[in-house]
């Protein structure tokens, strides 16, 4: 159970990132995909079941937030991802607010899978220390 959840888990984070991913090389290159229902319905989806997955991962596995410092830095860090994604696709009123905002997006994403491997707030840099 704990297995197929995690692999579900994963699996919704590399598809969200995906989708983000895909839909920030619409919105640069103006594309009109964006427009789509699927496009436009499919993400909240994908994230509503993804933090499902993770916190049913937390129940699962008897974690409490306030002991667990990583989860503290994911949930932190996932609203950060969040604000500046729609800022990148969404509220941004210049091409280069967007820019920032998709990158500084990506980044926080990158330190996020960083703290789930290392189960630590210091994210990739735990990887030094162990
Ligand atoms: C962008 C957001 C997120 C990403 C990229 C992400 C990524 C991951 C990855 C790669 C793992 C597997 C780590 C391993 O191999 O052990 C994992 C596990 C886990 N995630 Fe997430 N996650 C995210 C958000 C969340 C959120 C919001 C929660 C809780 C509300 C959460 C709770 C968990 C838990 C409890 C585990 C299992 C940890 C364990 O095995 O001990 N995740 N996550």
């Amino acid at each position: 159970m704990y297995l197929t959840l995690k692999m579900i888990h994963v699996s919704f984070a590399i598809l969200s990132i995906a989708g983000f991913v895909l839909r920030g090389a619409w919105m640069f290159s103006h594309s009109s995909n964006l427009r789509r229902r699927v496009v436009r319905v499919g993400p909240h989806i994908i994230d509503t079941a993804f933090l499902i997955s993770g916190i049913w991962l937390v129940f699962l596995l008897h974690l409490t937030v306030r002991e667990q410092a990583w989860l503290i830095a994911k949930i932190v860090a996932l609203i950060v991802y969040i604000v500046f994604g729609a800022i990148a696709l969404r509220w941004g009123k210049t091409v280069q607010i967007r820019g920032t905002a998709f990158i500084v997006a990506l980044l926080t994403y990158l330190y996020i899978v960083g703290v789930a491997l290392q189960k630590s707030p210091a994210s990739w840099i735990a990887f030094f220390g162990s």
